[in-house]
């Protein structure tokens, strides 16, 4: 079995290695040192334009991530080969730790206290309401559903948000567009985990945003372009919004003039809520080619009618 390794990365040779390990019956090439062979699967990072005559023979390409919104980007993409994405792969628990932080944090008014301590005051607040504070997760995935389980085992009302209604214990579950706007005004938290899609391109714009309760945060681990940029920090100037950790910018890296860097409501992190993770994903892609050379079905096979 021939596989082509595509890893624009210096990780890549540790991810040779590592697959290597799990497929031994498997030759793994490294981009570009086989680019002209016949691979069986390709294993990518993204789409290239490069390795698409390639593309166009396996039996199936490998992302290694769970977004797959740049591959539309290249219309060589072949039709007839599944494209398979990451699922959860370690990237779960990572988009948890950070969904409560952000959370804890906002709930907590740690922020709050941060300035206190630099004026030098010393000036407790009374416990706020947790039954009032809502968190609401768009995407109730992989990832948005073990967000929205870690933040309700907390202790918080969660609201999820998906396409197609969905069922999470002791979360309440919206779809549609008219579950969003029935959802929003009691999310103190918004908490972000959509593809980016068409459907969901620019969905957080100044009407959505203007939805949420006064003093909301905005939580985006997903995809810059989900997020109409110019109307977040119209929405925080405002005062309609009390803040927002961003993780992802709708150009990356988030280019040095740009007015996040430096606005006081905004926190950013440069695209590290779920890393991809070795030794995770190469388990999950290994064990779905041998599936897959066994003639059984896998799980996380990308619709490319609905992009995601
Ligand atoms: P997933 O399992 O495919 O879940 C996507 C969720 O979004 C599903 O619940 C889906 O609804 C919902 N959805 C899609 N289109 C919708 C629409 N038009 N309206 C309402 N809901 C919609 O994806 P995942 O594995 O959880 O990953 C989510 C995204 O996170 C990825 O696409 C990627 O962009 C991003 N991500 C970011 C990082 C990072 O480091 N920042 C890391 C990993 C992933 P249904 O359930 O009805 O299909
Ligand atoms: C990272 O952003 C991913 O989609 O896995």
């Amino acid at each position: 079995m021939d596989i082509l390794l595509h890893i624009p990365d210096p990780a890549a040779e540790a991810w040779r290695v590592a697959f290597a390990r799990a497929l031994p019956e498997a030759a793994v090439a490294l981009w570009p040192e086989r680019s002209d062979a016949r691979f069986d699967y390709a294993i990518v990072v993204g789409p290239t334009v490069e390795h698409a005559a390639a593309l166009g023979r396996v039996k199936a390409v490998f992302n290694l991530g769970a977004g797959v919104n740049a591959f539309w980007r290249i219309p060589e993409l072949p039709p007839g080969v599944p494209l398979i994405r990451l699922e959860d792969a370690g990237m779960a628990e990572q988009m948890a730790e950070y969904a409560a932080y952000a959370t804890l944090r906002a709930f907590r008014e740690f922020a709050y206290y941060a300035a206190e301590q630099r004026a030098g005051r010393w000036s407790p607040r009374e416990r706020r309401d947790k039954a009032a504070f809502g968190v609401g997760v768009l995407g109730l995935g992989v990832l948005g559903t073990r967000v929205a389980a870690a933040l309700r085992d907390l202790g918080f009302p969660v609201s999820g948000w998906s396409r197609s209604a969905k069922a999470v214990a002791g979360v309440r579950a919206f779809s549609g567009a008219d579950g969003l706007a029935a959802m929003l005004p009691d999310c103190r938290m918004l908490i972000v985990l959509l593809p980016l899609t068409p459907a969901t391109t620019g969905l957080l714009d100044r009407r959505t945003l203007g939805m949420l309760p006064g003093g909301a945060m905005l939580v985006n681990l997903a995809r810059g372009a989900l997020l109409v940029e110019t109307d977040l920090l119209e929405m925080l100037d405002r005062g309609h919004l009390a803040g927002a950790m961003l993780d992802v910018f709708a150009k990356e890296p988030l280019p040095r003039d740009h007015p996040f860097w430096h606005h006081p409501k905004i926190e950013i992190t440069p695209h590290v809520s779920g890393l991809t993770q070795i030794e995770p994903s190469v388990a999950q892609i290994a064990g779905k080619i041998r599936a897959l050379e066994r003639g059984l079905a896998v799980t996380g096979i990308v619709d490319r009618e609905r992009r995601y």
